[in-house]
């Protein structure tokens, strides 16, 4: 069978580690999978290793000057960033990911990589103590937040005899988790699917709303990971602290539940699947005062009346061939009431969170879900809410497969 590697451009970047020396081995056994590889070198990684040894492997010239040495051509860091399909930085020092972090661009690699269109995976490598200082720690999660890839590096005996985490993930590891990046990429080429996510609010007056705790992580996660696998997503999103990073997420801002129905059930029209994540209000007030309201009395009282239901409207609308998912946040009698929804709002399936659970709901960075359908109740173990995306998606996918 031939890898998801067949064909692909990959970049690869090497800084000034000992780990140098494995960049090799990772650049034949890309090539050897079908892949084309372009070297690019920071001064001090060619400290570590030769470019010769490098160019006669990927049978390219490497790049490590903004200009050939011999013949001043310019090499164009714009070029290789739409050449790539992928961009892999093995091994990453702790130098290397705080320009990348902070956007030093003064190498070639770190110009390479704010340039780039395509993924970017970074394979750290530096001794224990350098890997747990916070300023790494802090830097990594920024290249997170980018959208960036960490290969985490593995624990074991470090260059200095010293024992511990900090070296880079061998070879073989790193093309397993590309070809593994690759082969889902895939999965949901030519699908629409439509997500909501965060809370809304719901207007009292000019300055007052009502809202919920929800932070809209989970809903951007689950777009980000949609989109990684080839679907075209619209994102329909209450007022959060987040911003989509993939270019095939289109992001419809809205406030209240009304104006969040409005988008999703035009969206969903011409979709294939509707995930439903977004904590939306079930009551709005029944008037909204069209002046701030004063505090003159003793008591106030709000009159609300109920807002529409967009996952049983959905499920309504729904045609043959469309998939629909819920979530169901839940303090009590947790599956009975996620069983109840399920029918209720016609889902194909829902994920369960419970707010009983620690690490598990509104805010947090993690989840824990269980997911629940006609046939079967599965529980998952915590995770980042990036993990659990990819739980729920895979379940997506294998439904419409
Ligand atoms: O009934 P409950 O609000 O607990 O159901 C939760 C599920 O229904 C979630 O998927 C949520 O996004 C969706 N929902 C909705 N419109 C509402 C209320 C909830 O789509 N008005």
């Amino acid at each position: 069978m031939s890898s998801a590697l067949q064909g692909k451009k990959i970049v690869l970047g090497i800084t000034g580690s000992i780990a140098a020396y494995k960049a090799a081995v990772l650049a034949r056994a890309l090539i050897k999978k079908g892949a084309e590889v372009q070297i690019v070198i920071t001064p001090a990684g060619k400290e570590f290793i030769t470019p010769v040894t490098l160019s006669a492997l990927t049978s390219k010239p490497v790049i490590s000057e903004f200009f050939a040495q011999r013949d001043g051509t310019w090499h164009s860091h714009v070029d290789i960033g739409l050449w790539a399909d992928a961009m892999v930085i093995a091994p990453a020092t702790a130098s290397t990911i705080g320009k990348m972090a902070n956007g030093v661009a003064d190498n070639m690699l770190v110009t390479t990589y704010l340039s780039m269109k395509a993924p970017v995976f970074v394979a750290p490598a530096m001794d224990l103590d350098m890997f747990a200082h916070p300023s790494t720690r802090r830097n990594l999660d920024i290249l997170r937040s980018y959208g960036n890839h960490i290969i985490e590096p593995a624990s074991g005996e470090l260059a200095s005899h010293l024992v511990g985490k900090g070296r880079m993930e061998e070879p073989e590891t790193i093309v397993k988790v590309l070809e593994g990046f690759f082969s889902t990429q895939q999965q949901l080429t030519g699908k629409k699917i439509i997500i909501t996510a965060g809370p809304t609010y719901e207007r009292i007056d000019p300055v007052r709303f009502i809202g919920n705790y929800s932070s809209g992580k989970m809903g951007y996660a689950l777009a980000e990971a949609c989109a990684e696998r080839g679907a075209e997503v619209v994102l329909v999103s209450g007022p959060v602290n987040l911003q989509a990073q993939h270019p095939c997420i289109r992001t419809i801002h809205v406030e209240s539940a009304a104006q969040m129905y409005e988008a999703t059930t035009a969206e969903y029209k011409n979709a294939d699947a509707g995930i439903l994540c977004a904590a939306v209000a079930d009551f709005t007030p029944e008037s909204v005062a069209g002046t701030k309201i004063k505090r003159e009395k003793d008591d106030l009282s709000l009159r609300l009346k109920p807002t529409q239901d967009i996952a049983a409207a959905l499920g309504r609308q729904k045609r043959d061939g469309q998939l629909l998912v819920g979530f169901a946040l839940e303090t009590d009698r947790e599956l009975e009431h996620a069983r109840e929804k399920l029918e209720r709002k016609n889902l194909d399936f829902i994920v369960l969170n419970s707010l009983n659970d620690k690490g598990a709901g509104f805010r947090t960075d993690t989840n824990k879900i269980t997911i629940i359908d006609r046939q079967n109740v599965t529980p998952y173990p915590l995770k980042s809410k990036k993990e659990v995306a990819d739980d729920i998606i895979d379940r997506l996918v294998s439904l419409f497969n």
